[in-house]
């Protein structure tokens, strides 16, 4: 069963993204044959500057090899080292209606809050299917915003069965991360890059200390009772903590007399005490970097090794045949 996914590099990696998505794609990396990739010709329909984008792409595999993600048990890539990528788009593309794209959230979300849509970002959805296709992919681990993609991708590839009369592409099913409810940021609200609310992974200490002392609290006094259901510095804190762990910082809650600011502290310590180790092993990647790109070369590889095959199924069915040797 081979388990693909791709991230986008438009920002450094949050809690948020941690908890919801990276810490399950390297949980699966165990048991199944992995595929992922940082989706780096996404990105181009946002990120405009192109220092930002190469440095972005960089530091998503810093951050992901940091956090577990090993190199001999997953494939690791970047979207733009596989070019039969774009040419399985184009090919999906033409079989691909209009008004299915014209259905996405994504994009009709965009497009209500007035942002203009590029053909790029009215697309996405369909380089996104040839990114799950191009690699028979099978599972395709993904936020709940993302499975009505994985729907749109089930739809192309159909299309190309029953046009070409044949089982070209395979079908992938998403699997929905939902085991983490939305981790909330600095306000409360959903932590998320576009809220300017977020808790970097690898913020410094000093920033991460600022971070955390901002999270916002309602102002009982330090001698209340509080409650710690309702306080985003402890639905933070149970991401770290065991449950006993929880359920002594609950008591202190409950009892009085503790202020935020001391939960505030505890939080920063079980934060920074986690990803201490991952700390340490994205400072070593990152003072590797022929490893990293090693990663990467190798990565691209194998995925190109699949890449070819599936992209030349889809060319013999369609009428283009071989692809001139050595392109
Ligand atoms: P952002 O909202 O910061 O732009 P993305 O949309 O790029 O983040 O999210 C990448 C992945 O991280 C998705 O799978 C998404 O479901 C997950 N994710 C992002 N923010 C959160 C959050 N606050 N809680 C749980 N999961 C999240
Ligand atoms: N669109 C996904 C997101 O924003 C990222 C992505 C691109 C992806 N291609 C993919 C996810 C293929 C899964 C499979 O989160």
């Amino acid at each position: 069963m081979r388990i693909l996914s791709g991230i986008q590099p438009t920002g450094r990696f949050h809690w948020g993204n941690y908890f919801g998505a990276i810490q399950q794609y390297i949980a699966l990396q165990d048991n199944e044959q992995a595929f992922y990739f940082i989706a780096d010709l996404h990105a181009l329909t946002t990120v405009r500057d192109p220092k930002q984008l190469a440095q972005n792409t960089t530091d998503a595999a810093l951050d992901l090899l940091a956090l577990g993600l090993d190199p001999a048990k997953a494939t690791l890539f970047r979207q733009s080292d596989v070019p039969e990528v774009s040419e399985l788009m184009w090919l999906l593309m033409t079989v691909t209606q209009h008004s299915l794209l014209e259905k996405c959230h994504a994009y009709k979300d965009k497009v209500a809050k007035g942002i203009a849509a590029d053909a790029g970002l009215f697309t996405y959805p369909v380089l996104m299917a040839a990114d799950i296709l191009l690699y028979d992919s099978d599972v395709v681990p993904v936020g709940v915003d993302q499975v009505q993609h994985v729907e749109v991708t089930r739809d192309i590839a159909q299309r190309i069965n029953s046009l070409y009369n044949g089982e070209f592409l395979h079908l992938p099913n998403a699997r929905v991360m939902e085991s983490t409810a939305k981790v909330p940021g600095l306000d409360g609200e959903k932590m998320s890059k576009s809220y300017n609310n977020t808790i970097e992974i690898f913020e410094t200490a000093k920033s991460l200390r600022k971070k955390i002392m901002s999270i916002k609290t309602d102002s009982t006094p330090v001698e209340a009772p509080k409650n710690p259901e309702t306080c985003p510095v402890f639905t933070l804190y149970k991401l770290f903590a065991t449950q006993e762990q929880q359920d002594a910082l609950a008591a202190r809650y409950r009892a009085g007399g503790m202020g935020y600011g001391e939960a505030k502290q505890t939080l920063y310590d079980a934060a920074f005490n986690h990803f201490a180790p991952a700390r340490e092993r994205r400072e070593k990647w990152e003072s590797q970097p022929a490893d990293l790109e090693r990663v990467l070369a190798d990565g691209a590889k194998k995925a190109r090794a699949k890449g070819q095959q599936v992209l030349q199924r889809v060319r013999d069915a369609m009428g283009l045949g071989q692809r001139l040797a050595g392109t």
